[in-house]
Protein backbone atom coordinates (compact mmCIF):
# COMPACT_ATOMS: atom_id res chain seq x y z
CA UNK A 1 0.00 0.00 0.00
CA UNK A 2 0.65 3.59 -0.65
CA UNK A 3 1.15 6.06 2.19
CA UNK A 4 1.28 9.72 1.57
CA UNK A 5 2.79 12.37 4.42
CA UNK A 6 2.49 15.94 4.40
CA UNK A 7 4.76 18.12 5.83
CA UNK A 8 2.78 21.77 5.85
CA UNK A 9 6.01 24.04 6.48
CA UNK A 10 6.39 27.72 6.93
CA UNK A 11 7.67 28.30 3.39
CA UNK A 12 6.60 24.96 1.53
CA UNK A 13 4.21 22.16 1.44
CA UNK A 14 6.88 19.48 1.21
CA UNK A 15 4.89 15.99 0.11
CA UNK A 16 5.99 12.58 0.40
CA UNK A 17 5.01 9.07 -1.18
CA UNK A 18 6.17 5.92 0.51
CA UNK A 19 5.37 2.47 0.10
CA UNK A 20 4.37 -0.51 3.15
CA UNK A 21 8.21 -0.88 3.26
CA UNK A 22 9.33 3.05 3.99
CA UNK A 23 10.83 2.98 0.40
CA UNK A 24 9.97 7.05 -0.60
CA UNK A 25 8.67 6.93 -4.54
CA UNK A 26 8.19 10.70 -4.85
CA UNK A 27 8.72 14.26 -3.35
CA UNK A 28 6.97 17.12 -4.16
CA UNK A 29 7.27 20.57 -2.79
CA UNK A 30 4.76 23.99 -3.20
CA UNK A 31 5.62 27.25 -1.73
CA UNK A 32 3.22 30.04 -0.48
CA UNK A 33 3.86 33.30 0.93
CA UNK A 34 4.78 34.40 4.69
CA UNK A 35 3.38 37.86 4.89
CA UNK A 36 5.38 39.86 7.96
CA UNK A 37 2.85 42.72 8.02
CA UNK A 38 4.03 44.70 11.08
CA UNK A 39 7.77 44.09 12.40
CA UNK A 40 7.82 40.95 14.55
CA UNK A 41 4.23 40.08 12.51
CA UNK A 42 3.90 36.82 10.70
CA UNK A 43 0.96 35.29 8.97
CA UNK A 44 -0.11 33.09 6.11
CA UNK A 45 -3.42 32.17 4.60
CA UNK A 46 -4.62 29.04 5.41
CA UNK A 47 -6.25 28.66 1.93
CA UNK A 48 -2.92 28.94 0.28
CA UNK A 49 -1.78 26.26 2.01
CA UNK A 50 -4.74 24.00 0.96
CA UNK A 51 -4.66 25.31 -3.00
CA UNK A 52 -1.34 24.52 -2.65
CA UNK A 53 -1.78 20.82 -0.98
CA UNK A 54 -3.98 19.90 -3.26
CA UNK A 55 -1.65 20.95 -6.11
CA UNK A 56 0.98 18.65 -4.49
CA UNK A 57 -1.07 15.98 -3.83
CA UNK A 58 -2.23 15.85 -7.40
CA UNK A 59 1.66 15.98 -8.49
CA UNK A 60 2.80 13.76 -5.79
CA UNK A 61 -0.13 10.92 -7.09
CA UNK A 62 0.17 11.45 -10.57
CA UNK A 63 1.99 8.48 -11.74
CA UNK A 64 1.20 5.93 -9.42
CA UNK A 65 -1.26 3.27 -8.70
CA UNK A 66 -3.96 5.28 -6.89
CA UNK A 67 -5.74 2.23 -6.34
CA UNK A 68 -3.20 1.45 -3.60
CA UNK A 69 -3.46 5.23 -1.68
CA UNK A 70 -4.44 3.67 1.86
CA UNK A 71 -3.76 6.80 4.38
CA UNK A 72 -2.35 10.32 4.29
CA UNK A 73 -1.38 12.38 7.18
CA UNK A 74 0.65 15.23 8.12
CA UNK A 75 3.67 17.12 10.30
CA UNK A 76 2.40 20.50 10.43
CA UNK A 77 4.04 24.02 11.51
CA UNK A 78 3.18 24.08 14.69
CA UNK A 79 0.96 26.83 17.33
CA UNK A 80 -0.46 29.07 14.48
CA UNK A 81 -3.61 30.56 15.19
CA UNK A 82 -6.75 29.27 12.50
CA UNK A 83 -9.63 30.76 13.34
CA UNK A 84 -13.05 29.23 11.67
CA UNK A 85 -16.60 30.86 11.50
CA UNK A 86 -20.07 29.17 11.94
CA UNK A 87 -19.97 28.38 7.83
CA UNK A 88 -16.01 27.16 8.78
CA UNK A 89 -15.06 30.06 6.45
CA UNK A 90 -11.13 31.55 7.60
CA UNK A 91 -11.94 34.31 9.57
CA UNK A 92 -8.33 36.19 9.19
CA UNK A 93 -4.92 34.68 8.04
CA UNK A 94 -2.86 32.57 10.37
CA UNK A 95 -0.91 34.02 13.41
CA UNK A 96 1.67 31.83 13.08
CA UNK A 97 4.41 30.14 15.44
CA UNK A 98 7.25 32.77 15.18
CA UNK A 99 4.84 35.77 15.30
CA UNK A 100 5.89 37.93 18.31
CA UNK A 101 3.32 40.45 18.65
CA UNK A 102 1.06 38.78 21.97
CA UNK A 103 4.24 39.65 24.51
CA UNK A 104 1.45 41.64 26.21
CA UNK A 105 -1.43 38.86 26.47
CA UNK A 106 2.12 36.75 27.07
CA UNK A 107 3.21 38.86 30.47
CA UNK A 108 -0.87 38.94 31.31
CA UNK A 109 -0.60 34.90 31.48
CA UNK A 110 3.15 34.71 32.75
CA UNK A 111 2.28 37.43 35.10
CA UNK A 112 -1.13 38.15 35.95
CA UNK A 113 -1.89 34.46 35.97
CA UNK A 114 1.13 33.37 36.75
CA UNK A 115 3.67 30.57 35.44
CA UNK A 116 3.27 28.27 38.34
CA UNK A 117 -0.70 27.80 37.51
CA UNK A 118 0.19 27.64 33.74
CA UNK A 119 2.40 24.95 34.31
CA UNK A 120 -0.10 23.15 36.49
CA UNK A 121 -2.63 23.40 34.18
CA UNK A 122 -0.61 22.63 30.73
CA UNK A 123 2.70 21.61 31.71
CA UNK A 124 4.07 25.43 30.15
CA UNK A 125 4.36 28.83 30.66
CA UNK A 126 3.45 31.12 27.85
CA UNK A 127 5.62 31.96 25.09
CA UNK A 128 4.43 34.41 22.28
CA UNK A 129 3.73 32.12 19.24
CA UNK A 130 1.90 29.88 21.45
CA UNK A 131 -1.50 30.05 20.83
CA UNK A 132 -3.61 31.01 23.50
CA UNK A 133 -1.54 34.30 23.89
CA UNK A 134 -3.15 34.80 20.14
CA UNK A 135 -6.59 33.81 20.55
CA UNK A 136 -6.71 36.69 23.59
CA UNK A 137 -4.79 39.20 21.15
CA UNK A 138 -7.84 38.54 18.87
CA UNK A 139 -10.15 38.95 21.55
CA UNK A 140 -8.46 42.40 22.97
CA UNK A 141 -7.58 43.58 19.62
CA UNK A 142 -9.96 42.30 17.33
CA UNK A 143 -13.35 41.84 18.86
CA UNK A 144 -15.32 41.69 16.18
CA UNK A 145 -13.57 38.46 14.54
CA UNK A 146 -13.45 36.87 18.23
CA UNK A 147 -17.06 37.18 18.36
CA UNK A 148 -17.46 35.29 15.20
CA UNK A 149 -15.08 32.11 16.03
CA UNK A 150 -16.98 28.94 15.72
CA UNK A 151 -13.66 26.61 15.64
CA UNK A 152 -10.14 27.91 16.88
CA UNK A 153 -7.57 24.91 14.37
CA UNK A 154 -4.34 24.77 14.01
CA UNK A 155 -2.33 24.40 10.72
CA UNK A 156 -2.13 20.93 9.75
CA UNK A 157 -5.76 20.32 11.05
CA UNK A 158 -7.13 22.79 9.15
CA UNK A 159 -6.00 20.82 5.84
CA UNK A 160 -7.12 17.14 7.34
CA UNK A 161 -10.87 19.14 8.10
CA UNK A 162 -10.50 20.50 4.56
CA UNK A 163 -9.61 16.88 2.97
CA UNK A 164 -12.07 14.55 5.99
CA UNK A 165 -15.03 17.10 7.05
CA UNK A 166 -13.75 16.53 10.92
CA UNK A 167 -12.80 19.22 13.00
CA UNK A 168 -9.60 17.01 14.21
CA UNK A 169 -6.08 17.86 16.11
CA UNK A 170 -3.48 15.14 17.27
CA UNK A 171 -2.11 15.62 21.50
CA UNK A 172 1.35 16.52 20.20
CA UNK A 173 -0.07 19.82 18.26
CA UNK A 174 -2.28 20.51 20.72
CA UNK A 175 0.37 20.54 23.28
CA UNK A 176 2.10 23.68 22.17
CA UNK A 177 -1.64 25.64 22.09
CA UNK A 178 -1.11 26.50 25.71
CA UNK A 179 -5.00 25.12 26.58
CA UNK A 180 -4.06 21.07 26.77
CA UNK A 181 -3.69 19.41 29.83
CA UNK A 182 -0.29 17.61 28.16
CA UNK A 183 -0.20 15.18 31.74
CA UNK A 184 -3.49 13.90 31.54
CA UNK A 185 -3.71 14.48 27.06
CA UNK A 186 -7.12 16.45 27.58
CA UNK A 187 -7.87 19.81 27.05
CA UNK A 188 -7.39 22.22 30.30
CA UNK A 189 -10.76 23.54 31.48
CA UNK A 190 -9.06 26.52 33.42
CA UNK A 191 -7.11 27.64 30.35
CA UNK A 192 -10.36 27.71 27.96
CA UNK A 193 -11.78 29.80 30.55
CA UNK A 194 -8.78 32.12 30.76
CA UNK A 195 -9.45 32.67 27.26
CA UNK A 196 -13.07 33.04 26.78
CA UNK A 197 -13.40 29.62 24.96
CA UNK A 198 -16.08 26.75 25.13
CA UNK A 199 -14.65 23.44 24.69
CA UNK A 200 -17.39 23.23 21.50
CA UNK A 201 -14.98 25.78 19.61
CA UNK A 202 -12.12 23.53 20.18
CA UNK A 203 -11.17 20.51 17.67
CA UNK A 204 -11.79 16.51 18.93
CA UNK A 205 -8.40 15.75 19.93
CA UNK A 206 -6.65 12.25 18.80
CA UNK A 207 -3.50 10.59 19.49
CA UNK A 208 -1.00 11.29 16.38
CA UNK A 209 -1.39 7.46 14.42
CA UNK A 210 -5.35 7.80 14.88
CA UNK A 211 -7.26 7.47 11.86
CA UNK A 212 -9.74 10.40 11.67
CA UNK A 213 -12.13 10.03 9.02
CA UNK A 214 -12.18 9.07 5.29
CA UNK A 215 -11.00 11.81 2.54
CA UNK A 216 -14.74 13.36 1.16
CA UNK A 217 -16.25 11.75 -1.83
CA UNK A 218 -15.37 14.69 -3.33
CA UNK A 219 -11.78 15.62 -2.77
CA UNK A 220 -11.44 11.73 -3.15
CA UNK A 221 -12.70 12.35 -7.14
CA UNK A 222 -10.58 15.52 -7.46
CA UNK A 223 -7.68 13.32 -6.19
CA UNK A 224 -8.58 10.61 -8.04
CA UNK A 225 -8.13 7.95 -5.38
CA UNK A 226 -10.77 5.82 -3.73
CA UNK A 227 -13.44 6.91 -0.84
CA UNK A 228 -11.76 4.56 1.51
CA UNK A 229 -8.24 6.36 2.10
CA UNK A 230 -8.01 6.96 5.42
CA UNK A 231 -6.87 10.65 7.18
CA UNK A 232 -4.97 9.80 10.18
CA UNK A 233 -4.20 12.69 12.39
CA UNK A 234 -0.11 13.42 12.04
CA UNK A 235 1.63 15.41 14.74
CA UNK A 236 3.41 18.85 15.09
CA UNK A 237 6.39 19.27 12.80
CA UNK A 238 8.72 18.43 15.28
CA UNK A 239 7.04 15.52 16.59
CA UNK A 240 6.63 14.33 13.33
CA UNK A 241 10.31 14.80 12.23
CA UNK A 242 10.94 12.78 15.08
CA UNK A 243 8.76 9.37 13.94
CA UNK A 244 10.84 10.12 10.53
CA UNK A 245 14.30 10.55 12.33
CA UNK A 246 13.17 7.44 14.74
CA UNK A 247 13.24 9.45 18.12
CA UNK A 248 11.22 7.42 19.85
CA UNK A 249 10.81 5.92 23.06
CA UNK A 250 13.28 6.82 26.44
CA UNK A 251 16.06 9.42 26.22
CA UNK A 252 16.49 9.84 21.88
CA UNK A 253 17.26 13.07 20.46
CA UNK A 254 16.87 14.56 17.40
CA UNK A 255 17.62 17.83 15.50
CA UNK A 256 15.97 19.84 13.61
CA UNK A 257 17.38 22.60 11.59
CA UNK A 258 14.55 24.18 9.58
CA UNK A 259 13.21 27.54 9.92
CA UNK A 260 12.89 26.74 13.19
CA UNK A 261 15.52 25.27 15.13
CA UNK A 262 14.81 22.56 17.87
CA UNK A 263 16.04 20.25 19.80
CA UNK A 264 13.87 17.62 20.85
CA UNK A 265 14.43 14.74 23.69
CA UNK A 266 11.67 11.83 23.62
CA UNK A 267 10.74 10.43 27.06
CA UNK A 268 8.27 7.41 27.88
CA UNK A 269 7.41 9.66 31.37
CA UNK A 270 5.76 12.76 31.41
CA UNK A 271 7.86 15.71 32.56
CA UNK A 272 8.31 19.22 32.99
CA UNK A 273 11.30 21.60 32.69
CA UNK A 274 11.64 23.52 35.77
CA UNK A 275 13.32 26.20 34.84
CA UNK A 276 10.42 26.85 32.12
CA UNK A 277 12.68 26.96 29.22
CA UNK A 278 12.13 24.00 27.15
CA UNK A 279 8.42 22.89 26.31
CA UNK A 280 7.42 19.87 28.00
CA UNK A 281 4.40 18.17 25.20
CA UNK A 282 3.02 15.04 24.28
CA UNK A 283 4.95 12.98 21.70
CA UNK A 284 3.18 11.31 18.62
CA UNK A 285 4.18 7.85 19.73
CA UNK A 286 1.94 8.12 22.57
CA UNK A 287 4.40 9.35 25.18
CA UNK A 288 5.87 12.58 25.77
CA UNK A 289 9.08 14.66 24.76
CA UNK A 290 11.14 17.78 25.88
CA UNK A 291 11.82 20.49 23.39
CA UNK A 292 13.75 23.97 22.71
CA UNK A 293 13.03 25.87 20.02
CA UNK A 294 14.95 28.92 18.31
CA UNK A 295 12.64 31.11 15.84
CA UNK A 296 15.46 31.30 13.58
CA UNK A 297 18.00 28.81 12.43
CA UNK A 298 18.22 27.37 8.94
CA UNK A 299 16.44 30.63 8.06
CA UNK A 300 19.92 32.83 9.67
CA UNK A 301 21.58 31.30 6.96
CA UNK A 302 19.15 31.68 3.93
CA UNK A 303 19.02 35.22 5.39
CA UNK A 304 22.68 35.69 5.37
CA UNK A 305 23.15 33.89 2.09
CA UNK A 306 20.09 35.42 -0.37
CA UNK A 307 19.50 38.77 1.11
CA UNK A 308 23.15 39.79 2.35
CA UNK A 309 25.77 38.34 0.53
CA UNK A 310 23.32 37.83 -2.61
CA UNK A 311 24.33 34.44 -3.27
CA UNK A 312 22.59 31.07 -3.95
CA UNK A 313 25.56 28.72 -3.51
CA UNK A 314 25.95 28.28 -0.38
CA UNK A 315 28.02 25.27 -0.83
CA UNK A 316 30.65 27.73 -1.90
CA UNK A 317 30.64 30.02 0.54
CA UNK A 318 31.18 27.26 3.08
CA UNK A 319 34.28 26.07 0.98
CA UNK A 320 36.14 29.03 2.14
CA UNK A 321 35.54 28.26 6.13
CA UNK A 322 38.76 26.64 7.10
CA UNK A 323 39.46 28.01 11.12
CA UNK A 324 36.75 25.89 13.04
CA UNK A 325 36.72 27.09 16.27
CA UNK A 326 38.57 29.81 16.32
CA UNK A 327 36.44 32.43 14.75
CA UNK A 328 36.19 35.92 16.71
CA UNK A 329 32.81 37.06 15.04
CA UNK A 330 30.19 35.63 17.01
CA UNK A 331 26.29 36.23 15.99
CA UNK A 332 23.31 35.91 18.06
CA UNK A 333 20.45 34.44 15.66
CA UNK A 334 17.88 35.97 16.84
CA UNK A 335 16.49 37.62 13.98
CA UNK A 336 12.33 36.75 14.84
CA UNK A 337 13.20 37.13 18.81
CA UNK A 338 14.05 34.21 20.95
CA UNK A 339 11.79 31.64 21.92
CA UNK A 340 13.92 28.82 23.95
CA UNK A 341 15.67 29.60 26.34
CA UNK A 342 15.59 33.73 26.84
CA UNK A 343 11.99 33.87 25.91
CA UNK A 344 11.95 37.21 24.44
CA UNK A 345 10.35 38.72 21.46
CA UNK A 346 12.05 41.78 21.20
CA UNK A 347 15.53 39.75 21.20
CA UNK A 348 17.38 40.75 17.72
CA UNK A 349 20.31 39.71 15.39
CA UNK A 350 23.46 40.88 16.53
CA UNK A 351 27.05 40.48 14.80
CA UNK A 352 30.31 41.33 16.98
CA UNK A 353 34.14 41.15 17.31
CA UNK A 354 34.44 42.08 14.00
CA UNK A 355 37.77 43.56 12.87
CA UNK A 356 39.82 44.98 9.16
CA UNK A 357 40.81 41.61 8.91
CA UNK A 358 37.50 39.89 9.18
CA UNK A 359 36.11 38.49 5.99
CA UNK A 360 33.27 37.63 4.73
CA UNK A 361 33.80 33.17 5.19
CA UNK A 362 34.56 34.09 9.09
CA UNK A 363 31.00 36.57 9.06
CA UNK A 364 28.96 33.39 7.24
CA UNK A 365 30.81 31.09 9.64
CA UNK A 366 29.70 33.04 12.52
CA UNK A 367 25.83 32.50 11.49
CA UNK A 368 26.47 29.07 11.37
CA UNK A 369 28.40 28.82 14.86
CA UNK A 370 25.15 30.99 16.31
CA UNK A 371 22.82 28.66 15.45
CA UNK A 372 24.91 25.76 17.61
CA UNK A 373 25.75 27.91 20.28
CA UNK A 374 21.94 28.29 20.49
CA UNK A 375 20.97 24.72 20.00
CA UNK A 376 23.78 24.45 23.05
CA UNK A 377 21.61 26.78 25.12
CA UNK A 378 18.56 24.45 24.96
CA UNK A 379 20.94 21.25 25.85
CA UNK A 380 22.44 22.93 28.43
CA UNK A 381 18.98 23.28 29.79
CA UNK A 382 18.38 19.92 29.48
CA UNK A 383 21.58 18.55 31.60
CA UNK A 384 21.15 20.84 34.22
CA UNK A 385 17.72 19.08 34.46
CA UNK A 386 19.80 15.64 34.85
CA UNK A 387 18.79 14.42 31.65
CA UNK A 388 22.08 12.36 29.91
CA UNK A 389 22.22 12.98 26.26
CA UNK A 390 25.30 11.24 23.65
CA UNK A 391 24.17 11.23 20.58
CA UNK A 392 21.56 13.02 18.59
CA UNK A 393 19.55 12.83 14.98
CA UNK A 394 19.56 15.79 12.55
CA UNK A 395 17.12 16.66 10.25
CA UNK A 396 15.42 19.72 8.25
CA UNK A 397 16.82 21.73 5.12
CA UNK A 398 20.39 22.83 7.13
CA UNK A 399 21.35 19.02 8.17
CA UNK A 400 22.44 19.36 3.97
CA UNK A 401 25.54 20.96 5.21
CA UNK A 402 27.96 18.73 5.82
CA UNK A 403 30.05 21.36 7.31
CA UNK A 404 27.13 22.65 9.17
CA UNK A 405 26.67 19.14 11.04
CA UNK A 406 30.14 19.17 12.10
CA UNK A 407 29.84 22.30 14.02
CA UNK A 408 27.01 20.80 15.23
CA UNK A 409 28.65 17.51 16.72
CA UNK A 410 31.33 19.80 18.08
CA UNK A 411 29.61 22.79 19.91
CA UNK A 412 27.19 20.84 21.49
CA UNK A 413 29.66 17.87 21.68
CA UNK A 414 27.30 15.33 20.89
CA UNK A 415 27.51 11.59 18.26
CA UNK A 416 25.19 13.08 15.23
CA UNK A 417 23.87 10.09 13.63
CA UNK A 418 22.77 10.71 10.03
CA UNK A 419 19.47 8.86 8.58
CA UNK A 420 19.03 7.63 4.97
CA UNK A 421 16.20 10.41 4.63
CA UNK A 422 16.27 13.64 6.07
CA UNK A 423 13.46 14.24 4.86
CA UNK A 424 11.87 14.34 8.88
CA UNK A 425 8.48 15.80 9.22
CA UNK A 426 6.71 14.54 5.71
CA UNK A 427 8.28 10.95 6.31
CA UNK A 428 7.06 10.90 10.01
CA UNK A 429 3.61 11.87 8.44
CA UNK A 430 3.82 8.88 5.84
CA UNK A 431 4.72 6.51 8.90
CA UNK A 432 2.20 7.85 10.90
CA UNK A 433 -0.43 7.41 8.23
CA UNK A 434 0.87 3.36 7.89
CA UNK A 435 0.58 2.89 11.56
CA UNK A 436 -3.22 4.25 11.57
CA UNK A 437 -3.53 1.64 8.12
CA UNK A 438 -2.05 -1.12 10.45
CA UNK A 439 0.90 -1.30 8.44
CA UNK A 440 2.47 -1.76 11.70
CA UNK A 441 1.49 -2.04 15.39
CA UNK A 442 2.81 0.82 17.04
CA UNK A 443 4.47 3.78 16.14
CA UNK A 444 8.30 2.04 17.63
CA UNK A 445 7.55 -0.78 15.63
CA UNK A 446 7.22 1.32 12.35
CA UNK A 447 10.16 3.44 13.14
CA UNK A 448 12.78 0.69 14.73
CA UNK A 449 12.08 -1.06 11.05
CA UNK A 450 12.07 1.99 8.27
CA UNK A 451 14.35 4.55 9.64
CA UNK A 452 18.05 3.86 8.65
CA UNK A 453 21.09 5.54 10.12
CA UNK A 454 23.56 5.70 6.99
CA UNK A 455 26.31 7.71 9.29
CA UNK A 456 27.91 9.29 12.59
CA UNK A 457 29.81 12.52 12.77
CA UNK A 458 32.00 11.66 15.89
CA UNK A 459 32.91 15.39 17.66
CA UNK A 460 36.72 15.77 17.62
CA UNK A 461 38.16 16.19 21.31
CA UNK A 462 40.26 18.89 20.08
CA UNK A 463 38.23 20.86 18.43
CA UNK A 464 35.24 19.99 21.13
CA UNK A 465 37.52 21.78 23.15
CA UNK A 466 37.52 25.13 21.66
CA UNK A 467 34.27 25.23 20.93
CA UNK A 468 33.49 24.89 24.28
CA UNK A 469 36.13 28.03 25.41
CA UNK A 470 33.65 29.91 22.14
CA UNK A 471 30.78 28.77 23.71
CA UNK A 472 31.59 30.67 27.09
CA UNK A 473 32.29 33.57 25.37
CA UNK A 474 28.52 33.27 23.22
CA UNK A 475 26.77 32.74 26.18
CA UNK A 476 28.22 36.14 27.54
CA UNK A 477 26.21 37.98 25.02
CA UNK A 478 23.06 37.78 25.32
CA UNK A 479 22.65 39.34 28.24
CA UNK A 480 25.01 42.23 27.39
CA UNK A 481 23.15 43.06 24.78
CA UNK A 482 19.05 42.22 26.66
CA UNK A 483 18.87 45.81 28.10
CA UNK A 484 20.00 47.27 24.26
CA UNK A 485 17.28 45.11 23.03
CA UNK A 486 14.58 46.71 24.81
CA UNK A 487 16.20 50.33 23.68
CA UNK A 488 16.72 49.85 19.96
CA UNK A 489 12.75 48.86 19.52
C1 LIG B 1 8.00 24.52 17.68
C2 LIG B 1 7.90 25.63 16.71
C3 LIG B 1 8.46 25.47 15.36
C4 LIG B 1 7.39 25.31 14.34
C5 LIG B 1 8.03 25.37 12.96
O1 LIG B 1 7.59 24.85 18.95
O2 LIG B 1 7.37 26.67 16.97
O3 LIG B 1 9.39 24.42 15.29
O4 LIG B 1 6.67 24.14 14.56
O5 LIG B 1 7.33 24.83 11.98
Amino acid sequence: MLYAGVDLGTSAVKLLLMDGGGKIQKIVSKEYPIYFPNPGWSEQKPEDWYEQTMAGLKELLADCDKSQVAGISFGGQMHGLVILDQEDRVIRPALLWNDGRTYEECDYLNNVIGKDKLSEYTANISFTGFTAPKILWVKNKEPENFARIAKIMLPKDYIAYRLSGVHCTDVSDASGMLLFDVKNRCWSKEMLEICGVKEEQMARIFESYEVVGTLKPEIAAELGVPETVKVIAGAGDNAAAAVGTGTVGEGMCNISLGTSGTIFISSEKFGVDKFNALHAFAHADGHYHLMGCMLSAASCNKWWMDDIIGTKDYAAEQAAIEKLGENHVYFLPYLMGERSPHNNPNARGTFIGMTMDTTRADMTQAVLEGVAFALRDSLEVAKALGIKIERTKICGGGAKSPLWKKIIANVLNLKVDVIESEEGPGLGGAILAAVGCGEYASVKEAADKLVKIIDTIEPDPELAAKYDARYAQFKEIYPACRPLFEIIR
